[in-house]
C-alpha cells in the first residue's frame, strides 16, 4: 500500500453495506413502519429474500456474525417454526405479492435445519410467494458439514450457489481461531456441491487473523485459488471484543499488527489475480466471466448486507431473528436475542426493533456512497444535480492533496493508492459519521 494511504488505514470506518448503516438504526422506525412499508409492495416488481439461521454446533473464536450454539435440536426447530409463522405474518401484511427473484440463506449455519427442516421453510415461502422459476437460490454453507446427501439435498431444493467458510488452511491459523478445518474437507465439500449440480461456488477467506504470516496467506490464496472457485471474498478480521465475546479468547498478541494485515491484504490480491481472479471492490475476487466481475465491470455492481452482489432488486424482506429488510422507503431489522424474536412471532405481531426511514439526502448520499464503494468513482452531478457538496470535499481536501481522490469538474475518483482506504473516501458522504468511532472495525 501507497505510505500515504497507510496514514488513514487505522481508522475505524463502516463497510457500507447500506446507507445509513445498521449503527445509525433506531426505535423510531418500529413494527407500524414496517406494516405500512409491507403493505405498500408493488407485486409488479419481484424482491429478494433473505433467510436468516443464527445457529451453528460450535462457535469460532473469530465469530462476528449474530450466532448462537446449537445445544439442542429442540432448540432450533423451535426457531424454524417461529421462522415459518414469520414468513406467513409478513405475507399477511402484503396486499400485492411480488415474486422472489433471489433468496439467500445465511447465519450461522443454515444448514443446521436439516435437509427436511430447509424442505419444510421453503414450502411455506413457497405457499405465500411465487418463486420466480429462474430464482438465484444461494445458502451459506459450513464446509465440515458438507455430506453428499446434504449436496444432493440442496440440489434437489434448487439451490443454485453455495457460499463456503474457508477463512484460512494453515493448521496453526486454524487452531489459533478454534477452527480445525483440513484443506482435504475443503477439498471434499466443493467436489460433493459439483457433483451433486451446485457450480457456483463462493470461498470465504479473513486476513489478520491470530498467527497468519505474509507466508501463510499466500499459501492459503494459492491453495484456494488451485480450487478454482467462481467468487473468493477476502475479508479483514474484524475483532470487536467488546461487542462478541468469543473473541475475547483470541490472544491479542498473537494478531498481525496494521502493516501486517495490509501485506496480508495486498499478498492475497496479488496471487488472486496471478491465478487469473478480477478483483471486484475493495474485497471480492470473481472469475472474469462470473456474473459479479460483469456487474463491476459494466457499473452495475451493488452492496448489500452480504457484501458486493448482482442484485439490483429494490426491496429485500428479511426473515429471521436480527435480519435487515430494505425498502424503498427505509430499513428495518428484526430482534437479535432469538428468545425474543419467537416470543414476538409466537404473540402475531412482527419482531421488528428498529431502523432508519431514507429522506431525500439519505437517498442521494447512498447512492453516491454506493458508487464509490463499487466503481471507486462518482460523478456527482449525475446523481444530484445543482446540489453543493462543498463541504464533503473540504472533508476530502487531505486526500485530494494526498493524492488518493482526484476530482475532474463534477467526477470524483479514488486512485488506485486510494483504493484500499475508499471506506475513507465514503465516509465524508455520511453524515452519520463522527471520525474515529471505536464501533467499527479498521478501513484494512
Ligand atoms: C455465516 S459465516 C459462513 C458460513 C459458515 N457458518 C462458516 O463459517 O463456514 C459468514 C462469513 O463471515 C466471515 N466472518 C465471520 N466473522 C468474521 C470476522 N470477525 N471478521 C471478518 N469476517 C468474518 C467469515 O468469512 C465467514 O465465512
Ligand atoms: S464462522 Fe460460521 S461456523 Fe463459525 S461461528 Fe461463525 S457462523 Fe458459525
Amino acid at each position: 500500500m501507497n505510505p500515504i494511504a497507510r496514514r488513514y488505514a487505522g481508522r475505524n470506518v463502516p463497510r457500507y453495506t447500506s446507507y445509513p448503516t445498521a449503527a445509525d438504526f433506531s426505535t423510531a422506525v418500529g413494527p407500524s413502519d414496517h406494516e405500512t412499508w409491507l403493505a405498500t409492495l408493488d407485486g409488479r416488481q419481484s424482491i429478494s429474500v433473505y433467510l436468516h439461521v443464527p445457529y451453528c454446533r460450535e462457535i469460532c473464536l473469530y465469530c462476528g456474525c449474530n450466532t448462537k450454539m446449537a445445544v439442542r435440536d429442540q432448540v432450533v426447530s423451535s426457531y424454524r417454526r417461529s421462522l415459518e409463522a414469520e414468513i406467513g405474518l409478513v405475507a399477511n401484511l402484503i396486499e400485492d405479492v411480488p415474486d422472489i427473484a433471489r433468496l439467500h440463506w445465511g447465519g450461522g449455519t443454515p444448514s443446521i435445519l436439516g435437509l427436511d427442516g430447509l424442505t419444510s421453510v421453503l414450502s411455506v415461502l413457497g405457499r405465500h410467494f411465487p418463486l420466480d422459476s429462474a430464482c438465484e437460490h444461494a445458502i451459506e454453507l459450513d464446509p465440515r458439514y458438507v455430506t453428499a446427501e446434504l449436496a444432493d439435498g440442496l440440489a434437489a431444493l434448487r439451490v443454485t450457489r453455495a457460499s463456503l467458510g474457508v477463512q484460512d488452511v494453515n493448521p496453526l491459523v486454524q487452531a489459533a481461531i478454534g477452527r480445525i478445518q483440513p484443506l482435504s474437507t475443503v477439498e471434499l465439500a466443493a467436489r460433493r456441491l459439483r457433483a451433486a449440480g451446485i457450480e457456483n461456488l463462493n470461498f470465504d477467506l479473513i486476513y489478520g487473523l491470530p498467527r497468519q504470516t505474509r507466508e501463510s496467506v499466500r499459501e492459503t490464496s494459492a491453495l484456494v485459488g488451485a480450487m478454482e472457485p467462481d467468487r473468493i471474498a477476502c475479508f479483514g478480521y474484524a475483532h470487536l471484543p467488546q461487542m462478541k465475546a468469543n473473541q475475547r479468547r483470541i490472544d491479542e498478541a498473537m494478531l498481525p499488527s496494521l502493516d501486517e494485515r495490509i501485506e496480508q491484504a495486498e499478498l492475497i490480491s496479488e496471487e488472486l489475480v496471478r491465478r487469473g481472479y478480477v478483483r471486484v471492490g475493495i474485497d471480492h475476487f470473481a472469475k472474469p466471466n462470473d456474473g459479479l466481475a460483469l456487474a463491476a465491470a459494466s457499473g452495475k455492481l451493488h452492496r448489500n448486507f452480504q457484501g458486493y452482489t448482482e442484485d439490483d432488486e429494490k426491496v429485500l424482506l428479511g426473515l429471521g431473528a436480527s435480519s435487515i429488510s430494505t425498502f424503498t422507503q427505509g430499513f428495518v431489522q428484526n430482534i437479535s436475542d432469538v428468545p425474543r424474536y419467537i416470543r414476538a412471532i409466537e404473540a402475531g405481531t412482527l419482531a421488528t426493533a428498529r431502523g432508519c426511514r431514507i429522506e431525500g439526502e439519505d437517498r442521494r448520499q447512498g447512492l453516491i456512497i454506493e458508487r464509490l464503494m463499487c466503481d471507486f468513482a462518482v460523478d456527482l452531478a449525475a446523481i444530484a444535480p445543482g446540489v453543493d457538496f462543498a463541504g464533503e470535499l473540504s472533508t476530502l481536501a487531505p486526500m485530494i492533496s494526498d493524492g488518493l481522490v482526484e476530482i475532474n469538474g463534477t467526477k470524483l475518483l479514488v486512485t488506485q493508492a486510494g483504493r484500499p482506504v475508499v471506506r475513507i473516501v465514503a465516509a465524508a458522504f455520511d453524515r452519520y459519521r463522527r471520525p474515529q468511532s471505536a464501533q467499527f472495525s479498521r478501513a484494512v
